[in-house]
């Protein structure tokens, strides 16, 4: 692409956004922030109450907000909501992929091998469906955006994780080698580790464990908030971001800095 056609804008007003695991915690923030922005956003999720709520949310706010429920588990309807969701919203500029679930088991656990299956499927093959899906879309923008969401859990690991923190890696692998292939077409591919985040996700540890946990392992002593994540989505998928690509980011209130 020529260099002076670059589209640098320092807004994303306009913007058509899809967003996977968008009725909870870090999805459902940054459909706000999108929205907040001027974009226009597209909520998935395969919590079908939880996704009308936010979208109902958002609507009231800004005018109106598209739900379509989707469970990234199944491929197929991947396939055909992120069409329908791309051609209803006027296209898509820029792709979340953010849906999650995490649970804990030992290596030896009689359910790891069902419990593998699922956090690979569900964290890692849907991501790269959903930008296979949404391909067709991206490659008709002037400021195309993958967002990927891993962990800290691929930069480090906790013990019981091991399903997870494997499949977060693979994001990070996914990030740079699609960053690779696709950067000929001007399509930036980017990946944010989130540290410790207050979600639904991390909903059933205790405040005190949290406390505890953050005062010990990052540099600013508390958990961030979804908000805190979903503005620097926003902000890599500015289209003046335009030369970031293959990023690895943590945002992780300096977790990954921190050795003492
Ligand atoms: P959350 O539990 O609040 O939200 C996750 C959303 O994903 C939920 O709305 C859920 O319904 C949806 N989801 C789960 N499985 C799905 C499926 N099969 N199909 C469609 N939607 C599905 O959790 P949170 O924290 O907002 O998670 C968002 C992302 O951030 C995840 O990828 C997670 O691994 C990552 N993350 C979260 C951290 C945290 O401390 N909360 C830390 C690092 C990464």
């Amino acid at each position: 692409m020529d260099v002076q056609q670059i589209e640098t804008a320092r807004s994303v007003e306009g913007r058509s956004v899809l967003i996977t695991g968008a009725a909870s915690g870090i999805g459902s923030a940054t459909a706000r922030v999108f929205a907040s922005l001027g974009a226009r956003v597209v909520l998935t999720d395969r919590d079908e109450a939880g996704l009308r709520t936010v979208a109902a949310e958002i609507g009231a706010e800004r005018g109106a907000a598209e739900a379509f429920p989707l469970d990234i588990s199944d491929p197929q309807a991947i396939r055909a909501v992120v069409a329908r969701a791309g051609t209803a919203n006027g296209g898509i500029d820029i792709l979340v992929n953010n849906a999650g679930i995490s649970a804990m088991a030992p290596i030896d656990s009689d359910e790891y091998d069902a419990h593998w299956d699922r956090h690979l499927a569900i964290l890692l093959t849907a991501q790269q469906q959903v930008i296979r899906a949404a391909l067709p879309f991206l490659r008709q923008s002037n400021a195309a955006r993958i967002v990927n969401i891993a962990s800290t859990e691929a930069l480090g690991a906790t013990s019981g994780l091991s399903a997870y923190a494997a499949a977060k890696a693979g994001v990070v692998g996914l990030t740079r080698a699609l960053a690779v292939e696709l950067g000929k077409e001007a399509i930036t591919v980017n990946c944010i580790c989130p540290g410790p985040i207050e979600t639904g996700m991390t909903a059933a540890i205790s405040s005190d464990q949290k406390a505890t946990y953050a005062a010990r392992r990052t540099a600013l002593r508390r958990y961030g908030r979804p908000e805190e994540i979903a503005h620097m989505i926003a902000s890599i998928a500015l289209p003046g971001a335009s030369f970031l690509t293959g990023a690895i980011i943590p945002v992780d209130g300096g977790l990954t800095a921190r050795n003492g």
